[in-house]
């Protein structure tokens, strides 16, 4: 195969996906190529029916340098993985009907959080605010580019939502907002796979809750030393303790990204 074939076989396997995540057939091509192959096998399984009783397949993705940061200790996260993983960001976001972010990162990075680098379409912005802390000024409120949802908690759903958005109360549960009942109403809207883009807080809540099925985690050959850990869980004793699951590993660029199969198992804390 020539460069040109090569391009055109992942471009055809790409578009296979994307009819699939929007309900088209769902045989996917042979690949013919290593590309085309990776492709489908990072994303044919966030194109499954859900498996979980809630009907939303739940994705996440975090970029953290080797010693576990995903931002500098002042939120500076752009970029610590490279051009592929950001390419690999926006393939996630296009097949989600949803994506998710906490606060903090609305703060930190003011993202679009659009599909701009692959071909596809732009999954709804939800924007997990319980307290309501963020301005009015962030794009997401602003650009209407891609519809917005402000979640916070039903005791502070009272004030105008900001900019475009609009707002969905959730009651509050163990650790915040109550993410199984967020579950629940976003299916009702139409989501059934939601894609949770971070940060560290947001993934780890989802991730406590036993509500992850699928994480993918990219590890960039870089060292910070201090920052903004990518995962906030609560503490173990002992190693055996922790989660473990299927992994698959993929080079991407100068990075490799960890295919976590969690499939809903949730850590336990003695
Ligand atoms: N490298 C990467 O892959 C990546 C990806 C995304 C972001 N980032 C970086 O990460 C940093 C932000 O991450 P972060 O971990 O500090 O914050 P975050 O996860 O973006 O946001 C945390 C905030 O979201 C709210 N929240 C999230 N889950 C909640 C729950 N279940 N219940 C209640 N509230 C919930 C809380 O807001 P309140 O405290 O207001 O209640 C919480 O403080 C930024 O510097 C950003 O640049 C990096």
């Amino acid at each position: 195969m020539d460069g040109a074939e090569r391009a055109a076989d992942a471009a055809a396997m790409w578009r296979a996906l994307i009819a699939r995540r929007g309900g088209g057939p769902r045989v996917l091509p042979e690949p013919a190529d290593e590309k085309a192959a990776t492709l489908k096998a990072l994303f044919a399984p966030l194109t499954e029916p859900p498996a979980a009783p809630d009907g939303v397949l739940v994705s996440a993705h975090l970029a953290q340098s080797l010693d576990g940061r995903i931002a500098t200790a002042s939120g500076a996260s752009r970029w610590i993985s490279g051009e592929a993983d950001l390419a690999h960001t926006h393939r996630m976001r296009a097949l989600a009907q949803g994506v998710l972010v906490g606060a903090g990162t609305v703060r930190a990075d003011d993202p679009r959080l659009t599909v701009r680098l692959v071909p596809g379409p732009n999954p709804v912005r939800i924007i997990l605010d319980p307290e309501r802390r963020l301005e009015d000024r962030h794009a997401v409120f602003r650009d209407g580019e891609a519809p917005t949802w402000l979640v916070c908690a039903e005791d502070r759903a009272g004030a105008q939502p900001p900019g475009r958005a609009e707002l969905i109360a959730v009651p509050r549960g163990p650790g915040g907002i109550d993410l199984a009942a967020l579950l629940r109403t976003l299916r009702a809207r139409g989501i059934s796979h939601l894609f949770v883009e971070g940060g560290g807080v947001t993934v780890g809540r989802f991730l406590a809750a036993g509500l992850i099925d699928r994480l993918h985690v990219a590890v960039a050959p870089l060292l910070i030393g201090s920052g903004v850990p990518a995962l906030q869980l609560p503490e173990i004793a002992a190693p055996e303790d922790g989660l473990r699951f299927a992994v698959v590993l993929h080079r991407l660029g100068e990075d490799v990204l960890f295919d976590c199969a969690i499939a809903r198992r949730r850590p336990t804390w003695r």
